[in-house]
């Protein structure tokens, strides 16, 4: 099994769209070694679209990289370098004959392109699925990668971005994908990505080891910052992600145990978000080795959170949607507690240390944007 536990990187999109190269990527893969994200998991450094030309090599077929930012379309020197630091490569393609970018997508030459990746030390593929034919389902065309990279003689780790469409949670596993996108395109506010993670609650029993449910790159310390003006698209008056929100964001994507993939510029990501990014109890959770799904245990608007790990705790996540201060509870029968066992529930918050205990109705103050984080346990 390649992926027992969500894998943790970063993706270019986020921040630089179809705009980086080589300088970019070396002082990236040295940011995420020198700033401690690798050392946190944050192993992959994941080239998205816009890294080949439109076209293949008339004699070999293969893909060309673009060589204004590879100088003469040799990326290996970059690939060297991502290693070199500890990190490990991920590339991009598209299961249609171009990619979103309208570069050449794998379309036809999956097994070529599959050796191609092996033989350059790839160890990550992001597919995506614009330009595809509509006669070729989906499905079929995520199995024909699948089928080529087992056999390219390279562990690389095949993460499907078909935006959910096609029920892919059903199939996914199935057909050999290590990680299936499940919703469109995360922008950098609030309604964008509580949209994307309260679309997921229900289909977390897909996401397991060896298949996980992949919600998106996050957003998190972007503050509007990057060349992807996609992402900053439909906020609330244009609103940016915020310090409670991002904290939402970071707690939701560890809690539904989806890939860590940042979206920030790790070059300069101020150290608050880089210590949010980089916090090992909430890592600890996402990397859980049962990968447990979190249900909701809340009566009004779903949004409290448990998950049971490994180490018999469990963890409760509260996430107030409103502008205010509130007072939240949660329906703690629907974990499995009930006040006639005797015990109590000691709850520990995890980005403050506050320590307290609470009985049937625990009931928290948690700020307006924001949530508050517990690792929870029984006591007598
Ligand atoms: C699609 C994907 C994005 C990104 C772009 C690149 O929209 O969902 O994550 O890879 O394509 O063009």
């Amino acid at each position: 099994m390649k992926l027992k536990t969500p894998p943790m990187g970063f993706n270019t999109w986020n921040t630089f769209g179809e705009c980086f190269n080589e300088e970019v990527l070396i002082e990236t893969a040295d940011a995420m070694a020198d700033r401690g994200f690798l050392e946190a998991g944050y192993e992959y450094l994941i080239l998205d679209d816009n890294w080949n030309m439109e076209w293949r090599d008339p004699e070999t077929k293969r893909m060309i990289p673009r060589p204004g930012k590879f100088p003469n379309s040799d990326i290996l020197p970059t690939f060297r370098h991502i290693h070199n630091r500890g990190l490990k490569v991920g590339v991009y393609s598209c299961a249609g004959v171009r990619t979103c970018a309208c570069k050449m997508g794998s379309f036809d030459y999956e097994f070529l392109d599959a050796e191609t990746f092996a033989e350059w030390g790839v160890d990550y593929l992001k597919y995506d699925y614009c330009l595809h034919p509509e006669l070729g389902d989906g499905e079929t065309l995520y199995r024909r990668m699948s089928l080529a990279l087992r056999h390219c003689g390279r562990d690389i780790v095949f993460g499907a971005c078909n935006w959910g469409w096609d029920n892919v949670w059903s199939w996914a596993r199935s057909a050999g994908v290590d990680t299936y996108r499940s919703t469109g395109d995360i922008c950098d506010n609030f309604n964008s990505f509580k949209g994307i993670f309260q679309s997921q609650v229900m289909k977390l029993g897909s996401s397991a080891p060896g298949c996980f449910n992949d919600m998106d790159m996050m957003t998190v310390g972007m503050e509007g910052h990057g060349s992807n003006t996609a992402l900053f698209e439909g906020g609330e008056g244009g609103a940016f992600g915020t310090e409670g929100t991002y904290r939402i964001q970071f707690c939701v994507w560890c809690m539904f145990q989806t890939p860590l993939i940042m979206g920030c510029d790790v070059r300069n990501v101020s150290d608050k978000y880089r210590d949010l990014l980089c916090n090992r109890e909430l890592i600890a959770i996402n990397q859980d080795i049962e990968c447990r799904p979190a249900f909701p245990v809340s009566f009004d608007t779903s949004l409290v959170y448990c998950k049971l790990l490994s180490d018999g705790t469990f963890a409760l996540l509260f996430i107030n949607d409103d502008d205010k201060e509130r007072l939240m509870s949660c329906i703690t029968h629907d974990i499995g507690y009930t006040v006639g066992s005797g015990y109590k529930i000691h709850m520990r918050d995890i980005l403050s240390g506050e320590e307290m205990v609470q009985g049937d109705f625990p009931t928290v103050k948690v700020p307006g944007r924001d949530c508050r984080i517990f690792k929870c346990k029984l006591v007598k």
